[in-house]
């Protein structure tokens, strides 16, 4: 018998409208923040229905970026869910505010009510993560940020095109960010990121900020950084935004299919279902959890022995990282962050996967939960 073809963990999708474009924009000759970024940005925020989107070279820098524009200072506070990718946190503390890393419920995103419970006369603002493509609950967030004049930026990079009642996320907070890192339901062919945003002001800052803090071509305003985007990428950006909706719809199918092949095996919680007429989730990834973290460890090596590539996201809660730890110390618990790190395992999850791909992770996770 031959072996059996891999089945990696995401997979960017790729076109050969996408490779035309490519090549029509390096013949233009024109390459940094040209037609093709004003456009894509125009484009992203008409999607996302906010006035304003501002493209940079990363989520990071563009957050970075956002957080010197809303001029934050040294101790400012901000909530933010421990459970996300470390960089959620980076510019916030280059730009001097602190963390305050705040508990998950069952639907892996920021718990509005532990939230509640930290803040304090430093707070500032909140970054909800719409994790793993689901959005947080907004609703929550809007209001404790109203009962206490806070800011919210939404942390986008894994939720491009998730709705919340309807309309997508990234559209609720003041702010938004969103990251095109391959892998994530958005990509172009390398780094990138932006801004979505209601203030204009802000927007202005950006665009200025990540370009040397220019005014005019040798005016600078402002000391600022080299932060661009590039004309090539953004072409591929906006080919990929044309077809993010049809993506997503796949990356639902491949989520009904583990359901169904899933459903009722005991040792295994899938991931929380889209709640009717609330949320629209966008499967950035498909994580279940399982019993002890032996069970996920072993789990992940018998599928990984079978060519099936799978991740943990995340190992270690961004409360408990070194890094943190130099700076603040020994930070409190977090009871439900730091169980189900332990516990998670994300299987493949991209748009082209096939259901007979889908049924050969499922009977794998079976097989091995069934020994
Ligand atoms: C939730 C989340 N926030 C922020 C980032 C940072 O994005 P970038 O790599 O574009 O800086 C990522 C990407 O890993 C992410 O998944």
């Amino acid at each position: 018998m031959g072996k059996l073809p891999k089945i990696p963990l995401s997979r960017v999708h790729q076109s050969e409208l996408i490779d035309r474009r490519i090549l029509e924009v390096v013949k233009t000759g024109n390459y940094i923040l040209g037609p093709e970024c004003k456009a894509f940005e125009k484009e992203l925020a008409a999607y996302f229905g906010v006035p304003y989107c501002v493209l940079s070279s990363s989520w990071t820098a563009a957050v970075h970026l956002l957080h010197i524009a809303q001029d934050l200072e040294p101790g400012d506070e901000i909530l933010v869910p421990s459970l996300t990718a470390f960089p959620s946190i980076e510019p916030m503390i280059h730009a001097g505010a602190r963390p305050v890393f705040c508990d998950i419920d069952d639907t892996y995103t920021i718990d509005p009510e532990d939230a509640r419970k930290r803040i304090t006369k430093r707070t500032v603002g909140i970054l909800p993560v719409h994790l793993y493509g689901r959005p947080a609950d907004i609703d929550a967030i809007g209001k404790l940020a109203a009962d206490h004049g806070l800011w919210v930026i939404e942390d986008c990079a894994q939720s491009h095109g998730a709705k919340w009642k309807g309309k997508r996320a990234g559209s609720y907070g003041q702010h938004a960010a969103l990251s095109f890192y391959p892998s994530k339901n958005l990509t172009v062919y390398g780094d990138g990121g932006a801004i979505l945003t209601y203030d204009e002001g802000i927007a202005k800052r950006i665009s200025m900020l990540r370009n040397h803090g220019r005014s005019a071509k040798y005016l600078h305003e402002k000391v600022g950084f080299n932060q661009r985007f590039n004309e090539i990428q953004a072409a591929v950006g906006r080919e990929q935004l044309k077809v993010l909706d049809d993506l997503n719809a796949a990356r639902r199918h491949v989520a009904q299919w583990y359901r169904r092949e899933l459903a009722g095996v005991k040792a295994l919680t899938l991931p929380p279902d889209d709640t009717i007429g609330l949320t629209q989730t966008v499967y950035h990834m498909f994580v279940i959890r399982l019993a002890t973290r032996d069970i996920r460890e072993g789990l992940a090596k018998a599928l990984s022995d079978q060519g099936i590539e799978t991740g943990v996201h995340y190992p270690v809660p961004n409360h408990l990282q070194p890094a943190i730890a130099e700076i603040y110390g020994k930070l409190p618990e977090l009871p439900k962050t730091e169980d189900y790190t332990q516990r998670i395992l994300s299987l493949p999850m991209f748009p082209a996967l096939t259901e007979q791909e889908v049924q050969a992770v499922a009977n794998a996770i079976k097989d091995y939960l069934s020994r």
